[in-house]
């Protein structure tokens, strides 16, 4: 698979300028390109849809038609007529920004209002819009589509794998285990070679309390996840206007209440966009985590594997093996792949090999002896699993992307404050304070997804040239010096390899914060994985980070989104409530973006 590397020159285009003005509330994206507002947070998505509000006066029932909030992971999938010119764009909208509401809120308000809890449930989950271009070569979305539609936090969702119909899946309302309303915190996400779309549950344990101490203390679906202990959750307080979200046991009621709750999330969700009437599955066999990602890479021979990584402080890296072999055009036997499988940790050594840990009963520990007593409650407590195995906790890992021509993997670890304190430093996480970041690559055996053993290096690690100085003229400390052959930028996420191996690099960092004041605005930048040179194409405005990433077939349109901007973008007015909005760009002369 390695014979069509491109080794010419990648990079295209000339690199922009840092924007550090703290009134910067725009998109400048390179010279030759355009970057235009293509899909905000109230937009309408269903036919009937009413118009955003732009006092955001808009009740629950009106958000459950339009846009959600936070725009994340997104994936544009191709109709056969035209596949670069007609599409299905598929994106998360992650959390809620207090603008969702016309007075906003207080984080520390404990008792909700019904009808804003609501609101809020509705502008999670994601969006599916069909867009089309038009006559004079617009990309238009398609308002009366039958495809398009919301996916929420109230959703019925079926449980697949070991864990369906399990009684730690059991609840007050649904005695069945296996049905589940919503799916929350949608960060980043993957596609499968058959058409599906993987949604991603990164920090569900926000939304959730048990203010038992002792069961609390003992319950390692919680406290090892980090659900509240006490009264509240930590940010949005729903358990104060919906009991599900109050996880503390109830001896009184048929399996506890609500104490499963939580463990219904922090799975990789597929759904098909292509059939409206479906009903999303929570895949249990991928293991419970704060997901990012569900990245998909297929062997030669059909083999595959799912990268996830799990994005909290000294967290680790999985990938999951399916037992079954990827045949294409086979799609009822291909949606059975990812229920049945072997979930493993990755272990980074410092001679520059890697290990992948099974997490399988039986082996690395994990017998009814150290408290596994089943492959079940492997896979329901997958990081206390992943710790007994021997994983190597990471610097916050966030998205994955595979190399088109050769399946390199490439993974970025965002920032890791405690690193050095709470986890030991070693190569692959080798800063102390990690303010910045880095990004890791590395090779499976003979390039086969399925392999047990790899071998990685630093690709490079983010943060300030050599020779830089801060804004106040001091001496960058050299915990925050990178070796970046380029342009700088702080805490890496996103993640995407378009089709001729450019890598696509997006940044979520506190645009505020000290160390990143020569970093100005967060970024979208190009990576060459030969030269590892890596150039700005693209600034968001002040208060945003850069998320979410896709292309047409010919690489002719990208899509990113702007996430939680802080001024008033998009409409940059000075007045305006801002937006979180998926940006559209294009070459002027229509060429491949980057080349
Ligand atoms: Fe939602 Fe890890 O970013
Ligand atoms: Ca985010
Ligand atoms: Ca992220
Ligand atoms: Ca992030």
């Amino acid at each position: 698979c390695s014979g069509s590397i491109r080794r010419g020159p990648l990079l295209g285009f000339a690199a922009i300028d840092v924007q550090t003005a703290p009134d910067f509330d725009q998109v400048i994206v390179a010279d030759g390109y355009q970057a235009e507002p293509f899909f905000s947070w109230g937009d309408a998505v269903l036919a009937g849809a009413p118009e955003w509000q732009a006092d955001a006066s808009d009740d629950w029932r009106d958000q459950l038609m339009q846009a959600g909030d936070n725009h994340d992971g997104m994936h544009y999938f191709p109709f056969h007529d035209q596949p670069s010119a007609h599409g299905l764009l598929v994106i998360n909208h992650e959390y809620i920004n207090p603008t969702l509401h016309p007075d906003g809120f207080k984080w520390q308000d404990r008792k909700r209002v019904p009808a804003q809890v609501k609101k809020e449930q509705a502008a999670h989950g994601l969006s599916i819009i069909e867009i089309k271009k038009d006559q004079h070569g617009q990309w238009r979305r398609v308002p009366d589509s039958p495809y398009n539609r919301r996916i929420h936090a109230m959703t019925p969702m079926q449980i697949s794998g070991l864990l369906a119909g399990n009684v730690q899946m059991k609840t007050r309302a649904d005695p069945s285990g296996r049905v589940v309303l919503g799916t929350l915190n949608n960060c980043s996400m993957g596609v499968t070679p058959w058409g599906t779309y993987l949604v991603c549950e990164e920090n569900w344990h926000h939304y959730f309390c048990n203010n038992d101490e002792g069961d609390y203390e003992t319950r390692i679906s919680h406290k090892r996840y980090g659900v509240a202990q006490g009264k509240r959750s930590k940010y949005y307080a729903w358990e104060s206007v919906d009991p599900r979200f109050n996880a503390t046991p109830d001896a009184n009621q048929p399996h506890l209440g609500y104490v499963h709750e939580p463990n219904r999330f922090g799975w990789v969700v597929e759904v098909d966009p292509f059939d409206p009437d479906s009903t999303p599955v929570k895949h249990t066999a991928l293991g419970r985590l704060c997901r990012e990602c569900a990245v998909v890479s297929v062997g030669d021979d059909g083999r595959m594997a799912v990268y996830s990584g799990d994005d909290t402080k000294g967290e680790y890296i999985y990938k999951f093996v399916p037992d079954g072999v990827y045949k294409e055009g086979s799609r009822q036997l291909n949606r059975r792949l990812l229920s049945e499988g072997t979930l493993y940790a990755a272990q980074f050594r410092d001679d520059g090999r890697g290990r992948w840990l099974a997490l399988r009963l039986g082996e690395n520990g994990l017998t009814p002896d150290n408290g596994f007593a089943d492959q079940a409650s492997i896979l329901l407590n997958t990081r206390a699993a992943a710790d007994r195995a021997g994983a190597t906790a990471m610097d916050r890992p966030e998205w994955i992307a595979v190399h088109p021509h050769t399946r390199e993997v490439y993974v970025t670890l965002t920032n890791n404050d405690e690193r050095g304190d709470k986890q030991p430093l070693n190569k692959a996480n080798p800063r102390p304070h990690n303010l910045h970041g880095q990004i890791l690559r590395w090779n499976e055996e003979q390039a086969d997804p399925a392999a047990t053993d790899f071998e990685w290096t630093v690709f490079l690690l983010a943060g300030e040239a050599d020779t830089a100085e801060s804004q106040a003229g001091d001496i960058v400390a050299d915990n925050l010096k990178g070796n970046i052959i380029g342009d700088i930028f702080s805490s890496p996420d996103g993640l995407m390899f378009d089709g001729d191996g450019r890598l696509w690099i997006e940044t979520d960092y506190d645009d505020d914060a000290q160390q990143n004041q020569n970093m100005g605005c967060n970024q979208l930048l190009c990576a060459d994985p030969f030269s590892r040179e890596v150039r700005r194409f693209l600034v968001g405005p002040r208060g945003c980070e850069i998320t979410g990433i896709t292309f047409t077939p010919d690489f002719r349109a990208m899509w990113i989104n702007v996430q939680h901007p802080g001024l008033h973008y998009p409409a940059s007015d000075g007045k305006s409530r801002p937006r979180s909005t998926t940006v559209l760009i294009t070459k002027l002369d229509g060429g491949v973006i980057g080349a």
